[in-house]
């Protein structure tokens, strides 16, 4: 995907904030990774295992409203199977909230008896939440801490102070210090991330978006696709995705003069109902097409 090569990294920002992750760390107990449950593998930045170092961990699956939820069940049982705690919620619902704390309490539960031990009672546990852009870092934030000091931003990349929230008494977050950049060198992650709306739109192809899209769902998950735009099976057959996108534009009477395909509209729309999830609770990393999601 050529469109995507061209906002590849901006590895200054990437190693900034792996200094300033890296210095913030002694000041938490354990880090909680967010991930996007629709992309458990392209949401994870490679370098975070090496960045996290030994530091206790916990997986966060957010946005599982949208994803499906036999995927994310298998997700969920690979990343205990690799020794590495992992919880599903979605901050849209407030779904699975309630088992954040007492997840990170089983993961620190050792530390968390030395302490005891050592009458070290009342010390407040700190979690470091880190993630990429778009993951819903700030909404789980504001979610937890019930205010609204985490200010949602609605453009990826955006970069935010060091900040601390109370979640409980005793128990605090820590936003992450700076961006955590995810990796495009592959390219499927790097279209995964497009898809879902993690890459502003207007530094792409959006046709050519739409069209890799549609091929994708095409293959994975077409009863979905052939049931929102009312299309057949043989309809879609060995279809490349910019005649997927004619076909769709056409049904939903996007046309322009001469009778033409609006693609751009067709383009537009497509990427909007994949993305607030109107196509159905879709998964498109799936667990057993994965690699090792290196947490
Ligand atoms: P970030 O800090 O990691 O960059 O993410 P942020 O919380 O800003 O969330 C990015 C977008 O994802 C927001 O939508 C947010 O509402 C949405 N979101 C976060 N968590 C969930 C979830 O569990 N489920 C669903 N369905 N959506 C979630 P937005 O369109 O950018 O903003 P807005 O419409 O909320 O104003």
């Amino acid at each position: 995907m050529e469109e995507l090569k061209t906002i590849q990294w901006f590895p200054g920002h990437m190693t900034k904030t792996k200094r300033k992750i890296e210095s913030q760390l002694k000041l938490v107990d354990a880090v909680a990774v967010l991930l996007d449950a629709r992309v458990p593998y392209s949401s994870c930045n490679p370098d975070l295992r090496s960045i996290i170092n030994n530091k206790p961990r916990l997986v966060i699956l957010n946005k599982c409203d949208m994803a499906d939820p036999a995927e994310t069940k298998r997700w969920l049982r690979r990343f205990r199977e690799n020794h590495v705690s992992a919880v599903a919620l979605d901050c849209k619902s407030g779904k699975g909230l309630n088992g954040f704390v007492p997840a990170v309490r089983e993961v620190l539960a050792d530390r968390i008896r030395s302490w005891q031990e050592k009458g070290m009672t009342g010390r407040t546990i700190k979690v470091m939440v880190v993630g990429i852009p778009n993951v819903g870092k700030s909404s789980f934030i504001n979610r937890m801490s019930g205010q609204n000091r985490a200010r949602v931003e609605d453009r990826p990349g955006v970069t935010r102070g060091n900040q601390w929230f109370t979640v409980s008494k005793g128990f605090d977050l820590l936003d992450t210090p700076g961006v955590l950049w995810p990796k495009f060198d592959d390219k499927i992650v790097g279209e995964r991330l497009a898809f879902i709306g993690s890459v502003k739109d207007d530094i792409l192809d959006t046709e050519h978006l739409a069209g890799r899209l549609l091929e994708t769902l095409r293959d994975t998950a077409a009863e979905s696709l052939c049931g929102r735009y009312r299309l057949s099976a043989d309809e879609i057959e060995g279809k490349q995705g910019y005649e997927l996108l004619e076909l769709i534009g056409k049904k939903r009477g996007m046309l322009i003069s001469g009778g033409e395909v609006h693609t751009e509209r067709a383009a537009a729309t497509v990427l909007d109902e994949f993305r607030r999830a109107a196509l159905g609770k879709i998964t498109l990393d799936r667990e057993e097409m994965c690699g090792d999601v290196r947490i």
